[in-house]
């Protein structure tokens, strides 16, 4: 089949990726030259595991091209997906759905008869049926028909996910579209990978479900690992004790410095706000947002009270930015809350990420950005760690000890054994122990 991508960014390119290795003939859009221009040179402008041989080898085979000119990619296109941003519109929390609309029109003046338009992007419930009323209103004789096919892809395991889905969720109102949407995904189908068909407006409300719940469970096992801290439990050993229950789970039970990225936090918001004007409201979401704010705050006062109750003038070693291990995105990691408030305290901040530290350098300014792991530790009167790289699980204690003036450990993921590190010598502070 021939697919478009209507954005070329995180979920456009991943997806235009795998399903060009799928098979399908893919041109993926983006209407930034200068990410095109990367692109065709066989550049990834973003860290994903493997998406770069993948990547090449697909356009090698000649199933996959970039273009700025959505017009030659459209034509004889079977489906076009819109892949661009919905981030936070200012001042009221709702999806900005601009860049949404802005594609549907731009779809509708180049699309052939009969495509099948899909919202890829995250979009409140009734996005569709705006979509679909702005081609309506420019293609008045035209069959288009659009259909929603939420991404519930994780940055870092992107292929993976995409390849091998717990499930494909689609909302199409009409036969061709799901005969369509089935064609293009059966090579998943073949893998087991489960299709569900709803109607559009579900579709939507379940990309936003989702992710509301997996907030949910993230936020519930903090506020367990705040109450550990005061009663002397271990969190971790709750999460397991609980997490073995097949009706819990134990996927998204970790302890952390409050959820971050693209999706949760904007996700939430927006939720919240289609519920309250739909007059249901989502309480336990609206806790939960207030929850995670306040706790990506509190996160610089844990820190300072392990520094004995200031930071002022001391130099702190931080190891991890991106808001999660294996991607480069900074957007709304903890990190962005918590080194400012440390900087505010007083505190001089050298840090070091293995891939985030371009897009955090204009984030984060008067942060020294360090070479390596041990690079950033010497004479720092504490050392935290902010994201759980695989390569920060295994350093050399002995050698950070010496590195350190102070031997203060923050772990806000819990990488570290307390038992270990308190034997070392070092003063530990992990999350909910
Ligand atoms: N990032 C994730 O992990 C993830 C996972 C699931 C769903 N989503 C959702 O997918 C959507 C896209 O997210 P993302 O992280 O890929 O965003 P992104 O900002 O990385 O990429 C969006 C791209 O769209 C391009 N664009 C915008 N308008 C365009 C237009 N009219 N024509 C061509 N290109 C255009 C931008 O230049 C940008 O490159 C969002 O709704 C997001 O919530 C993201």
């Amino acid at each position: 089949m021939r697919l478009v991508m209507v954005g070329s960014g995180y979920v456009g390119l991943v997806s235009g990726v795998c399903f060009a290795d799928f098979g399908h003939d893919v041109v993926c859009v983006d209407k930034d030259p200068g990410k095109i221009e990367r692109l065709r040179a066989g550049e990834v402008p973003i860290f994903e595991p493997g998406l770069d041989v993948l990547m090449q080898s697909n356009v090698k085979a000649g199933r996959l091209s970039f273009t700025t000119d959505l017009a030659e990619a459209a034509r004889g296109a079977d489906a076009i997906f819109i892949a661009v941003g919905t981030p936070t519109r200012r001042g009221d929390g709702h999806a900005d759905l601009t860049y949404v609309y802005d594609a549907a029109r731009e779809i509708a003046s180049v699309a052939a008869d009969d495509t099948v338009v899909v919202t890829k992007s995250t979009v409140p419930v009734g996005t569709g049926d705006e979509v679909e009323r702005i081609i309506r209103e420019l293609r008045p004789d035209s069959r288009i028909s659009v259909v929603s096919n939420p991404e519930f892809l994780r940055e870092g395991a992107a292929i993976d996910d995409f390849k091998r889905p717990d499930r494909i969720v689609i909302g199409s109102e009409g036969e061709h579209s799901r005969k369509v949407m089935s064609e293009i995904y059966r090579p998943l189908f073949i893998n087991q990978g489960p299709l569900v068909f709803v109607s559009r407006r579900t579709s939507e409300l379940i990309k936003y479900a989702a992710n509301a719940f997996l907030a949910m469970k993230i936020t519930f096992i903090n506020e367990m690992a705040d109450l550990c801290e005061k009663v002397g439990a271990e969190v971790q050993d709750v999460a397991r004790g609980i997490g073995l229950d097949n009706r819990i789970g134990s996927k998204f039970l970790h302890a952390g410095p409050g959820y971050g990225g693209s999706c949760f936090p904007k996700d939430t918001l927006a939720l919240v706000r289609t519920a309250q004007e739909a007059h249901a409201p989502t309480r336990l979401i609206e806790t939960v947002v207030e929850v995670n704010d306040a706790r990506k705050k509190k996160m610089a006062q844990k820190i300072i009270d392990a520094c004995g109750g200031s930071v002022s003038g001391k130099r702190i070693a931080v190891l991890g930015l991106a808001f999660k291990p294996n991607t480069d995105d900074m957007r709304d990691a903890p990190s962005l809350d918590i080194l400012p408030a440390l900087q505010k305290a007083g505190a001089e901040i050298v840090a070091y990420d293995p891939e985030s530290m371009d897009q955090a350098r204009p984030l984060l300014p008067g942060i020294t950005f360090a070479e390596s792991a041990y690079d950033c530790l010497g004479g720092a009167d504490a050392l935290v760690i902010v994201t759980e790289w695989n390569a920060f699980r295994a350093l050399d204690l002995k050698r950070i000890k010496l590195a350190l003036k102070a031997p203060i450990v923050v772990d806000l993921r819990n990488i570290y054994r307390s038992a270990e590190m308190k034997q070392l010598g070092f003063a530990y502070y992990g999350i909910g122990r």
